[in-house]
């Protein structure tokens, strides 16, 4: 990966990931992931590499402090974060601070700033398989009424589809090429239907099995 000044990533690694590690859907998993997209589309556009670091390293940090909300709480953690300010100077926090609270995939409005355009592109799970795994920890959590498998798949399918831009395609803010060859290999095995419900299906019996689905509810913190 690019340089990351080394103090910096001390500091991330010591005092943020830890805040990830009773997490299952957005757990050091997710954050790498996103750190290796944010990685490239700094690279890509020649962005500030340590803030795209850190946008990426904190941005669902404020998971456990409130779901509905956690990318504003996530970034007030970036922002009160004062060992930042060794870095960073206060513009650079406030654009920070603005693309965190922007990268919600589910927002239909384009981010202020264009690091929150390459923050909520990175977040995006363009594989039927993690994003099947990613969305039982929700079913489970905030939907605990869902008992079947045709119930949540159908919940799901229907979330993620509402993504879909007026162009007819899953929304990308920045139209990087990486990203679009990734989302339209996606968008085609996801919209037949029945792959994408089978997929999921085997995602759904391996959790119920493994004891993933019974760690979600009494262990992991995230929803
Ligand atoms: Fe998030
Ligand atoms: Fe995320």
């Amino acid at each position: 990966m690019t340089k990351i000044n080394r103090e910096l990533k001390k500091h991330i690694e010591e005092n943020i990931f830890p805040k990830y590690d009773k997490f299952y859907a957005h757990g050091m998993m997710h954050i790498n992931a996103v750190i290796e997209n944010m990685m490239m589309l700094a690279e890509y556009y020649d962005l500030n590499k340590d803030m795209a670091y850190v946008i990426a390293c904190y941005h669902d940090s404020g998971l456990s402090i409130d779901r509905e909300n956690h990318e504003k709480e996530s970034g007030k953690i970036l922002y009160n974060d004062m060992e930042l300010k060794k870095y960073f100077t206060n513009e650079e926090i406030k654009i920070m601070k603005e693309a965190i609270e922007d990268h919600r995939g589910s927002r239909k409005i384009r981010p202020r700033n264009f690091y929150g355009e390459c923050i909520s592109d990175s977040d995006r799970d363009f594989d039927i398989s993690i994003l099947a795994r990613r969305q039982i920890n929700t079913t489970l959590k905030c939907y605990p009424n869902i008992k079947t498998f045709d119930v949540h798949f159908e919940r799901c399918y229907e979330y993620i589809c509402g993504r879909i831009n007026a162009s007819g395609v899953f929304n990308l803010w920045t139209n990087n090429p990486t990203l679009i060859k990734r989302r339209d290999e996606f968008q085609k095995k996801y919209l037949d239907k029945d792959y994408a419900r089978k997929i999921y299906k085997e995602e759904w019996d391996k959790a119920k099995n493994d004891g993933t689905m019974e760690k979600i509810l009494n262990y992991y913190e995230d929803y």
